[in-house]
């Protein structure tokens, strides 16, 4: 056991020779110290050193947080000789020193019970081998549109081998059939005939047109797909995929009298009409968000605007005497370049008229279009527009073959249908899938300059492992115990990565078998499993459940409420050392203990805990929608309504058991949290009989 003082971070609040006293005590530990910085090299040798001397079998660093620390003392342990995921970790700066200023005491209690907490679960500790899978040097890339293109050139020019897969019998996509591009007017043929031109050059990248992923297996570093294409089946082994499908425009039929009237026309197919030469537009109506933020389709189109001013511009200036007007919700000209076309189109004379979603403007004729009838909100009344035509500007749809593709590739589709990448911020062109990624507006409305960087990141994101040629695979990943496994099935249900299946044995009995590879160790399968068959190494039920008992068990059972936290590592665990880094205050009642995700939490810990004398468990986990494993939050939510209906009848309060989404930010909502925790079983205490629980 070593025990920091991290200079004056723990050991000015919490007494810290007094805690390694505590820990000598303890059974098992054969050696404690302190460290004035266990982080220094000093601190490090003196670890590996005594890791030689008492023939150490597992070590508890209390010092400062895993998600900054704990690979550095893994290393010092693995330098030693000692495997190292025999070792085990213990917050005391983040979760008690710097949250219990002034509270020296409490403080320096709490640290002894986390101190106890590390011990009982490194007793249980199991040596783990990190193994290594190789990656295919090869790189299916789906789509080639200008994310694609961009993507396969980028992996092409590196040296993968690429085989790039177009639906289609064209290169280019969406763009291909576009006129001119902003910023800058650049015929948008140029620029597909650059990316397809240094295609063309690439020895590295072939090219498979008309054709589509048919099947697919494998993982990362290892995929076989299997294409449909006009010359027949083809079967690929690839390290690596890019999903760049693209998105379609929405067809306006039927919306604002298109289909029906003549001279109604999509933003396309004005594009389509301008690129095989026709000028011929008279008076235009361009009206936009046509099928977009409204009840059906509630997102912004992002490049809906820029499409129309662009074009609108263009009309103006063929015609100068044509009316062209823009009807508008509002206009959405992001930089200063779309700034400026917005300003150069209404120079050229194109007027841009409001109208609200309430009052949407109506197209008029019979047989051909002849005006547009729309309420003016600034001049306060009607006013009627002469068109010759009225072009409609539509959002981009998803592609429509997206669910079943991502159904295929096991990725997500978010609720308007586009693929959903790992995370928002800090996994943008990653999938949490590892070895896929997406690029372009097969993620969401994507404009040429973005669709074209993201292909690139996909790319650079692609050629990492390939360029490595080898993976590390996590070692605390699911295992099954196949003896105890009672076929159910549960927990491939659970897998949100399809890492888990159900295998036939000798005899016909189904048991549950773990793809390593493919397993991210968020433990989602372990805490649905009723049998606990599947463990999940690292974190297995004996491990918690040691964590739990050391708690529940108190020398001197005080008055003080004892609240478990189960935080996940990514999200809710950040949080709390947030709070920790803000030195915001609150009641030292809470012992956290880290779990990856919060779907790890199997209810049966939670009722031992409750059972056992902790007064409340909080569970908390990233937000919905962020979650590390991409959906393991929504594993949480669906149990804790069962938990809570247990808890009725078992006749234990339900606000003994909370959940909360906290983010690695939020260090305020963390605290607030934990003293509203507090605060509530201290009156649940003060009602029971007796005054205690
Ligand atoms: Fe935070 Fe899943 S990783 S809830």
């Amino acid at each position: 056991m070593f025990v920091c003082h991290c200079g004056s971070n723990i050991g000015g609040v919490v007494r810290v020779p007094e805690v390694v006293d505590y820990a000598r005590r303890l059974p098992l530990v054969r050696h404690a110290e302190d460290n004035l910085y266990t982080c220094s090299d000093a601190g490090l040798s003196s670890l590996r050193q005594q890791i030689r001397a008492h023939e150490l079998t597992r070590v508890v660093v209390a010092s400062c947080t895993p998600r900054t620390h704990e690979e550095l003392f893994r290393r010092a342990c693995e330098q030693a000789g000692l495997n190292r995921y025999l070792f085990e970790f213990v917050n005391l700066r983040e979760h008690c020193s710097w949250i219990h200023l002034r509270e020296p005491d409490r403080a320096t209690a709490k640290a002894k019970e986390l101190v106890r907490l590390g011990v009982a679960k490194a007793a249980l500790l199991e040596p783990l081998e990190r193994s290594r899978a190789p990656v295919k040097p090869a790189c299916l890339v789906l789509g080639a549109g200008v994310a694609g293109l961009a993507a396969a050139t980028s992996l092409g020019r590196q040296g993968f081998e690429v085989h790039l897969v177009e639906r289609t019998l064209r290169l280019g996509g969406l763009v291909a059939e576009l006129f001119r591009l902003l910023p800058g007017d650049r015929p948008a043929a140029d620029l597909v005939g650059s990316l397809a031109g240094e295609l063309g050059r690439s020895s590295h990248v072939h090219v498979h047109l008309e054709a589509s992923l048919e099947a697919l297996s494998g993982f990362v570093g290892a995929f076989r797909a299997r294409l449909r294409s006009a010359q027949g089946p083809l079967e690929l082994d690839v390290g690596t995929i890019v999903v760049a499908t693209g998105a379609r425009e929405l067809e306006p039929l039927g919306l604002l009298r298109h289909g029906e009237l003549d001279g109604v026309l999509a933003e396309l197919e004005l594009e389509r009409a301008l690129v095989a030469g026709r000028r011929d537009f008279g008076n235009v109506v361009f009206i936009n968000c046509a099928g977009a933020r409204g009840p059906e389709r509630a997102y912004c189109g992002r490049l809906c605007c820029a499409v129309a001013i662009k074009n609108a511009r263009y009309l103006a200036e063929l015609d100068p005497r044509a009316r062209i007007t823009v009807l508008q919700r509002d206009i959405m000209a992001f930089g200063t370049e779309l700034e400026s076309e917005y300003r150069r189109a209404r120079e050229a004379g194109v007027r841009f008229v409001r109208f609200s979603p309430e009052r949407p403007p109506a197209v008029l004729g019979e047989a051909r279009v002849r005006s547009v009838r729309v309420y003016h909100a600034l001049a306060g009344e009607e006013i009627t527009i002469d068109a010759d035509h009225v072009v409609l500007t539509t959002p981009l749809v998803p592609h429509p073959e997206a669910p079943e593709l991502g159904r295929m590739l096991k990725v997500p589709t978010d609720a308007d249908g586009f693929f959903l990448e790992a995370h928002v911020k800090l996994r943008p062109v990653e999938f949490a899938t590892d070895g896929i990624f997406v690029a372009g507006a097969a993620r969401f409305p994507a404009d040429v300059r973005e669709a074209v960087s993201q292909g690139m990141a996909a790319a650079a994101k692609a050629a990492a492992p390939m360029a490595a040629g080898e993976i590390a695979v996590e070692a605390t990943t699911a295992v099954c115990d196949a003896r105890a496994c009672s076929g159910c099935g549960d927990c491939e249900r659970a897998c949100p990565f399809g890492a888990v299946a159900l295998r036939q044995e000798q005899g016909g009995r189904s048991v549950a078998e773990v793809n390593a590879v493919v397993c991210k160790g968020c433990g989602a399968c372990a805490a649905a499993c009723r049998p606990g068959a599947m463990q999940q190494r690292g974190f297995d039920d004996r491990q918690l459940m040691a964590m739990v008992d050391s708690l529940a068990w108190d020398e001197e059972r005080g008055p003080e409420p004892k609240i478990l936290v189960l935080a996940c590592n990514w999200c809710s665990y950040a949080g709390a050392d947030m709070a920790g880094v803000s030195r915001l205050q609150m009641p030292p009642n809470c012992r956290i203990v880290r779990v990856m995700c919060s779907a790890r939490v199997r209810p049966e810990l939670v009722l031992a805990a409750l059972t056992r004398g902790i007064d409340a468990v909080l569970v908390t986990g990233c937000h919905p929608g962020d979650c590390h494993y991409s959906e393991g939050n929504y594993h949480t939510r669906r149990r804790a309504l069962v938990l809570h209906e247990l808890l009725d009848l078992l006749g234990i309060e339900r606000e003994r058991f909370q959940v909360r989404w906290i983010s690695a930010a939020e260090g305020a909502k963390f605290a607030d949290t934990v003293r509203t925790v507090v605060q509530r079983v201290r009156l649940l205490r003060a009602a029971a009989p007796g005054g205690e629980r």
